[in-house]
């Protein structure tokens, strides 16, 4: 079996935003968003991105008997102490969305000079063959760039209008989808993810080649 035949696999996220880019990445790959499979999300309890990370992917193979690819991300700004960090999407609260916690961001940010707001975001991807997996694959990409101290473009979602990328001189909100999934922490979390998967069972391929089987 290589990862292009898999069966199903399914991807712990509820986030559309997300989920886009995902499977705008793994095209060629059967994925399914665990909402379309009615899987409850778990509670993110996690201090670091890969715990929740992993949380996640077991909550969904558990759930559905399936494969499953889960990420966990989010923004870690230097003159926040690393905040928001693992609660991006709850920054401002239980029931906040994409532009509360960026408007409690840029509040945070006030004062603070345009040299002193460098920050990444992070993003780690786990694949798990199934809920008792001891080994997960996990890959971890990270975006540098600073935060503005207004919003600018319209694409994406979550931080991306304030999130400069010195390498475009924009935003991630102004970059078409296709470039900010080639740089983003996602795009190089995935892409690292799935080599690691091939390599995975490559190597199992080559025990039983050994073998003679
Ligand atoms: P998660 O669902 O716990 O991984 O939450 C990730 C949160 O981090 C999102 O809801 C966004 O607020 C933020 N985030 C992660 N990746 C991106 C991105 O590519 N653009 C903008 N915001 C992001």
């Amino acid at each position: 079996m290589t990862f292009s035949t898999l069966n199903k696999i399914v991807l712990a996220s509820g986030n559309p935003g997300k989920i886009r880019e995902i499977q705008a990445i793994l095209a060629d790959h059967p994925i399914v968003p665990q909402s379309m499979l009615n899987v409850v999300d778990v509670e993110e309890t996690g201090t670091t991105f890969v715990e929740n990370a992993i949380l996640k992917a077991r909550n969904a193979a558990l759930h559905c008997k399936l494969p499953a690819i889960a990420d966990d991300s989010g923004l870690v700004v230097d003159a926040l102490n690393g905040a928001p960090g693992v609660i991006s999407a709850r920054y401002a609260g239980a029931i906040a969305n994409d532009r509360d916690n960026l408007n409690k961001l840029l509040r945070e940010l006030e004062g603070v000079p345009a040299e002193l707001r460098t920050a990444r975001f992070i993003c780690v991807m786990v694949f798990m063959e199934h809920a008792n997996d001891p080994c997960p694959a996990i890959a971890q990409g990270v975006w540098e760039g600073l935060i503005l101290d207004h919003a600018v473009g319209e694409n994406g979602f979550g931080y991306d209008p304030v999130f400069w990328v010195p390498s475009h001189n924009c935003t991630s909100a102004e970059l078409p989808a296709v470039v900010k999934n080639a740089l983003s922490h996602r795009g190089q979390a995935l892409k690292a993810l799935t080599a690691l998967i091939k390599a995975k069972q490559a190597d199992v391929g080559a025990t039983l080649v050994a073998l003679g089987e």
